[in-house]
């Protein structure tokens, strides 16, 4: 196996790995490794099935399960669910069908095209993302994934505004997040009973925990970053926009052109990445997306956060 970068900055390639079984004890620390370098990686030619793709997930980290899934009883003109721990990021409905772009059951899914990290509005401690590109479309379609790295993004900050922001707690709201992508028109009762997620907060400035180069400093401003607790909300948009605007320079970005059957995994903690949108509604994308926390039970964030009594059951 070989581990090929794929960036001057971050991002690399793993070759010559067998996803078909569960990963032995070699494979494990070689992706840990990698990961915690390259904070993004690629696996291409990785046929495998969905429960393939869970066993191998599992072996990194518990499995965030999707929260809706248990609303998600078939909704034909809604996105696809697939199986308990898969979060659907493909562009399939419940029969097969292709959701144009346009479409109001595609609306939630733009909110992809800002930079994010997944599940920053979730209070579970958030690892990595593997998402599987199990139909692609061809490579002048769109539909490519960015990747940024806050890491170095962080370490380029004038020293002044690593002082500033040191210790500070950014506050990441789903909704207002959705707002801020873009998200038009009213968010109906029906969508906020689907996704009631309070705002919750994580430090500005983190690190990934672990070994190796990951004491790095990184920031955590993906698009749920809406400002920061205690100040006004002016003033946080403000501060979380500026590092926004710096994190998604074109220097800290890797665009990966999907192909059929790419594995590609990333560190929530320490870059952010960002859907494009398809050129045209004639192909399929079905991409298919496990995540995984650095510990905890298997369970979603929503019944995560009523366990935790910070919304009614
Ligand atoms: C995701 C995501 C981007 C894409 O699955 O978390 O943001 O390009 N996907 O599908
Ligand atoms: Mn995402």
């Amino acid at each position: 196996m070989e581990v090929r970068p794929l960036h001057p900055v971050f991002a690399a390639e793993l070759i010559g790995a067998d996803l078909t079984n569960a990963p032995d004890s070699a494979l494990v620390d070689l992706v840990e490794q990698a990961m915690a370098q390259y904070g993004v990686l690629a696996i291409r030619g990785a046929e495998i099935t969905d429960e393939q793709q869970k066993a191998f997930s599992r072996a990194f980290g518990p499995l965030e399960i999707p929260s809706r899934a248990k609303d998600a009883a078939p909704r034909p003109q809604g996105r696809r669910v697939i199986t308990p721990g898969i979060f659907y990021a493909g562009n399939l409905d419940h029969n097969g069908e292709i959701i144009p772009y346009g479409d109001d059951a595609a609306k939630l899914a733009k909110g992809a095209e800002r930079f994010h990290t997944d599940s920053s509005f979730h209070l579970m401690p958030t690892k990595w993302s593997l998402l599987h590109g199990v139909e692609t479309p061809p490579p002048s379609a769109g539909g490519d994934t960015w990747f940024t790295d806050a890491r170095a993004a962080y370490d380029d900050l004038p020293q002044a505004m690593k002082d500033r922001i040191e210790g500070l707690i950014g506050v990441h709201d789903f909704w207002e997040g959705r707002r801020r992508a873009g998200l038009q028109g009213e968010i109906t009762p029906q969508e906020k009973r689907i996704i009631p997620f309070p705002e919750v907060e994580h430090p500005l400035v983190r690190s990934v925990n672990g070994s190796g180069p990951n004491g790095r400093k990184c920031l955590y401003v993906g698009g749920h970053c809406i400002g920061i607790k205690g100040w006004g909300e002016a003033e946080g948009r403000e501060l979380v926009e500026e590092l926004y605007a710096h994190a998604t320079q074109e220097k800290y970005i890797y665009r990966h052109q999907w192909k059929r059957w790419d594995l590609v995994i990333w560190d929530n903690r320490c870059t952010m990445h960002a859907a494009t949108p398809l050129l045209s509604d004639a192909y399929r994308r079905d991409m298919r997306r496990t995540t995984i926390n650095e510990s905890g039970p298997e369970t979603s964030a929503l019944e995560w956060m009523i366990r935790q009594g910070l919304i009614a059951a």
